[in-house]
């Protein structure tokens, strides 16, 4: 980047969006009341999904001057291959509520742009996505809805779809209750797929070894949020920790993931990759994560504001827009590499909003922009 002047903007511009405040308003104004209610929602008080924001204001930045700040890279590699931003999309399971092309619309976003997503097992099928996008960086995400057999199947075919690693989701032995669907009487068509849930409260450290003892391919634990289950996934030889409260949509009155970032990060000492999800909004959310140490940065609700707002294209300027903020934040902080941040460059402070699941865009007048 070249961060020297004020005004300068990203190279490229995929589309008309000046800013993220956009994307997310246009989001706003396309989607009927239950969608987007459903998406914001999370279980219950939704005091989890608050603290996933309040987590991210409650850290301050410590930047330090004169540094030759005149190329910022903020380029990572995993899975031996090269990120253009530490970032990929989270799983999302019901993706075509906002573009017809669901999970293939975002898996050819994320190629394009050279990002990694992670595709929900409840979501396009794998085959499909890898059709749309067949040099993306992809995870297969996995809800467990059989026996053995059941993952058996699925891992066997993220394989042959090219998949980077296979993901489980630990956090849902149960489904939340979502009070603002209730209110809504809004049934996503997607949790049908609830059923064979037995299989999921059944779950427990064996799929986690039989996973393991029968394939090579990394695995991805998603919803670990203490240090004792982070130690026991390292002792099964866990690749990634992912640290996630599914967005406050499963627990309530749980952590914000920023807040157990730092302790799991230290329990697990380098013996596992760390990704991290949960109220990622701007680049500069995105650059405390990684000073604090996790390795990829996942986004959830984003893709899908930026899916209905203008579908592939719009998922592309989301990912430039923030690109933009990271660099410039990086800039400012006195770092010019992703490698060079550290936990120095943060330091606890009073949150100035009230956190809420859209306090990251104060421009919003969400009554008025209805
Ligand atoms: C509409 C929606 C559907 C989701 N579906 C899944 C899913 O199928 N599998 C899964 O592991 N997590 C799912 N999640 C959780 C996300 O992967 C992620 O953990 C969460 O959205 C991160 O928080 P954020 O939305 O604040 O970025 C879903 C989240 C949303 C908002």
């Amino acid at each position: 980047m070249g961060a020297g002047d004020e005004g300068s903007g990203p190279v490229s511009r995929s589309s008309e969006f000046e800013s993220l405040h956009e994307i997310i308003r246009q989001a706003h104004q396309i989607l009927p009341k239950e969608k987007w209610d459903s998406l914001v929602g999370g279980a219950e008080t939704e005091t989890t999904l608050k603290r996933n924001r309040l987590a991210i204001d409650s850290i301050a930045f410590k930047p330090r001057v004169l540094r030759n700040v005149s190329v910022v890279d903020l380029s990572v590699e995993h899975f031996d291959r090269k990120l253009r931003l530490p970032l990929f999309f989270a799983p999302t399971g019901p993706l075509d509520l906002f573009d017809p092309g669901g999970g293939a619309t975002v898996a050819s976003g994320s190629q394009a742009f050279g990002i990694a997503h992670m595709l929900s097992s409840g979501c396009t099928p794998l085959e499909a996505v890898a059709e749309a996008a067949p040099s993306a960086l992809r995870m297969a995400q996995l809800y467990v809805r059989g026996d053995d057999a059941f993952v058996h199947d699925y891992v066997a075919r993220a394989l042959a779809c090219g998949c980077a690693a296979i993901c489980l989701t630990v956090d849902s032995a149960v489904l939340a209750r979502r009070d603002r669907d209730i209110a809504n009487r809004y049934r996503i068509a997607g949790l049908v797929k609830w059923r064979g849930q037995a299989y999921q409260a059944g779950l427990d450290w064996r799929t986690v070894k039989l996973i393991k003892d029968t394939y090579d391919i990394p695995l991805v634990l998603k919803g670990i949020v203490t240090i004792e289950d982070a130690r026991i996934a390292v002792d099964h030889g866990v690749d990634w920790i992912y640290v996630s409260n599914h967005g406050g949509r499963q627990l309530d009155h749980g952590r914000g993931t920023l807040d157990v970032l730092p302790e799991i990060i230290d329990a697990v000492a380098g013996q596992a990759k760390v990704m991290v999800d949960g109220g990622f909004c701007r680049g500069s959310d995105i650059i405390k994560a990684l000073a604090i140490g996790a390795d990829l940065v996942g986004l959830g609700r984003m893709q899908c504001y930026a899916l209905a707002a203008g579908g592939e294209t719009a998922i592309i300027r989301m990912l430039e827009l923030i690109e933009d903020e990271m660099l410039r934040s990086m800039a400012l902080l006195g770092v010019s590499a992703i490698g060079e941040l550290d936990r120095s460059y943060l330091h606890p402070a009073v949150p100035v909003t009230i956190p809420s699941a859209l306090s990251a865009f104060p421009l919003i007048d969400f009554s008025r922009d209805c």
